[in-house]
């Protein structure tokens, strides 16, 4: 299904449109639409799954579409390397939710892939995580790119939704503002943007959103991601109470230091380094006593994004230096 804005027939001449560059997507054979949320709610769709395990560490969103569609669920906790605490059992209509957090769990996924044929991936933060055959899996493009929305999914049902095509012109003022005045003159507008993603019902992913990641060099970015990231382990590694085997980083999405420390978040803002905290709300799904808890508290998510280079590292480096 179309939009009232895709015409039938394309006109000629005219002003000149914005030029980006013609390359391929990440994902071009998956399904392309709106948001990681409402991928997720695809599968739900199709799958109608009567009750999902979905961890208590993830973003909030990630509800919406549990609760619009009725669909009852369950936490379940994870353990020190983030993996499910396996005490429960996954029946034949359940669904389980994993997430491939900071797109380095991408080993644990293949474990659960084995053990549950109704696992669902969430790889919103694993990006560059291609995958599995056979699994249901979901993408949210805007935690990697420069992009107001659009989402992948790969779902093993053949039922297919018929979807109208999203526009997302209305939720891309921070991204011009980024250009034009400066990443911290479109905070503001990054945060309405945000908020107007939710509730939003499941679309196909605008002309907008995929035509920017078009014209994304994936590669490029892949590296640079790899290389802060190892640039970073090297010399946090003794640092860092969360283990994990860096051995095959691919592209992940921010460099995750865990550390007892409370200080280091407000030390780095005062240099305006900005780090996410994933996620809020798990502060009030949870208890103090909870690995969760201290997950959201303690852990410092280090951009380390295609925007930068060792040289944004070192000055990290240098400020953590102090600290540590
Ligand atoms: C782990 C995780 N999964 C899914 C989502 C939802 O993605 P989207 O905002 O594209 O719906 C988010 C955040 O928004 C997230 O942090």
């Amino acid at each position: 299904m179309q939009n009232q804005y895709s015409n039938k027939m394309k006109s000629i001449g005219g002003y000149l449109e914005l030029q980006l560059s013609r390359g391929e997507e990440f994902y071009p054979s998956l399904i392309k639409l709106n948001t990681g949320r409402n991928a997720f709610e695809y599968i739900l769709k199709v799958k109608r799954y009567k009750l999902v395990h979905i961890p208590y560490y993830t973003c909030e969103v990630m509800l919406e579409p549990l609760k619009k569609l009725g669909v009852q669920f369950q936490y379940y906790t994870i353990d020190e390397n983030m993996d499910p605490v396996l005490d429960f059992e996954v029946g034949p209509d359940d669904g389980l939710l994993y997430t491939n957090y900071f797109g380095l769990k991408q080993d644990t996924v293949i474990r659960l892939s084995k053990l549950f044929e109704n696992l669902i991936v969430d790889n919103s933060q694993a990006f560059f995580s291609e995958p599995l055959e056979g699994v249901d899996t979901f993408y949210s493009c805007r935690k990697f790119f420069g992009v107001p929305d659009g989402a992948y999914l790969q779902c093993t049902s053949d039922v297919r939704l018929k979807l109208e095509k999203d526009v997302s012109v209305d939720r891309f003022s921070h991204l011009i503002k980024s250009i034009d005045m400066g990443i911290e003159s479109g905070y503001e507008d990054f945060i309405v943007n945000n908020v107007v993603l939710s509730n939003n019902p499941i679309r196909k992913m605008s002309s907008l959103s995929q035509s920017i990641l078009s014209g994304i060099d994936y590669k490029a970015c892949k590296y640079r991601r790899n290389s802060n990231f190892m640039y970073l382990h090297d010399f946090l590694e003794s640092y860092n109470d969360y283990s994990f085997d860096a051995s095959s980083v691919n592209g992940p999405m921010i460099y995750p230091l865990l550390i007892s420390s409370t200080e280091i978040r407000n030390k780095l803002f005062e240099k305006r380094i900005y780090v996410a905290t994933y996620w809020p709300n798990v502060l009030e799904w949870t208890t103090k006593k909870m690995y969760e808890y201290y997950l959201t508290t303690h852990l410092i998510a280090i951009p380390i994004d295609h925007r930068y280079t060792h040289s944004e590292m070192k000055r990290i480096l240098n400020v953590l230096k102090t600290i540590l």
